[in-house]
């Protein structure tokens, strides 16, 4: 099952608990993107350099775990399950992601790890577009960028961040128009992708929706 969509549309939650109620394996392709970004930006790589950060990026000793409700990613055996969601990884991965050497690198590797059990969940913005294509379901998550922002900025806040909409709402539309303008894979659709708008539904109602998909798909009740 392929599901891609802009950040803010509860796409990551989302995803986790779908590949929990089905019995599947969980691909967050995103992490892979910010494990990248931080390897590059460990190694002092200047971002705005595309050769570099593509040299950088081969061979990353990433290793990521398929279990749905344990988020483990690994950089050379370290886990950076925290620092990838960190400011300076959010403010630079757009500038990785879209350097087209490492996206073939990154690519490769969603498409074996993508297919590692029989039932995978693959999240991502172009895994229904690029990476598994053939996927049995796919499904776009989107939402308005203002529900976006808002629940990003109560998220900031639930985790004792400043309330501070206008600013978030500004870098959300800054991301949706680098991810969707970009030259390699940008983010759209798949024409054959069921596409779901959240702005207005709850958490369990997206789960639900999705899974019935998947469990349609599957042939079973
Ligand atoms: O979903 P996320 O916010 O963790 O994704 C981080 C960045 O990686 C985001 O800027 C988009 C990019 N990305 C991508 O280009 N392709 C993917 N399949 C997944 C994420």
């Amino acid at each position: 099952m392929a599901i891609d969509g802009p950040s803010g549309t509860g796409k990551s939650s989302v995803s986790r608990q779908v590949a929990h109620r089905i019995g599947a394996g969980y691909l967050d392709t995103g992490a892979m993107y910010r494990v990248a970004t931080l390897h590059v930006l460990r190694g002092a790589v200047d971002i705005a350099d595309p050769v570099a950060v593509a040299a950088a990026v081969r061979g990353l000793p990433v290793s990521v775990g398929s279990d749905a409700l344990v988020e483990e990613i690994l950089l050379s055996g370290e886990d950076v399950s925290a620092e990838i969601r960190g400011d300076a990884v959010t403010a630079a991965v757009s500038a990785v992601s879209a350097v087209p050497d490492v996206r073939t690198a990154l690519v490769e590797v969603q498409r074996i790890l993508g297919s590692a059990r029989e039932r995978m969940v693959v999240e991502g913005r172009d895994i229904g577009t690029v990476v598994l294509p053939g996927a049995d379901v796919k499904v776009f998550l989107t939402a308005t960028a203002e529900a976006r922002a808002q629940r990003r900025n109560s998220q900031n806040m639930a985790a004792g961040g400043a309330d501070d909409y206008d600013a978030v709402l500004e870098s959300v539309r800054r991301r949706d128009h680098l991810d969707s303008t970009r030259a390699v894979s940008p983010l759209r659709p798949a024409e054959d992708a069921r596409v779901v708008d959240t702005s207005d539904m709850g958490f369990d109602e997206v789960v639900q929706l999705l899974t019935g998909l998947a469990r349609e798909s599957m042939g079973a009740a």
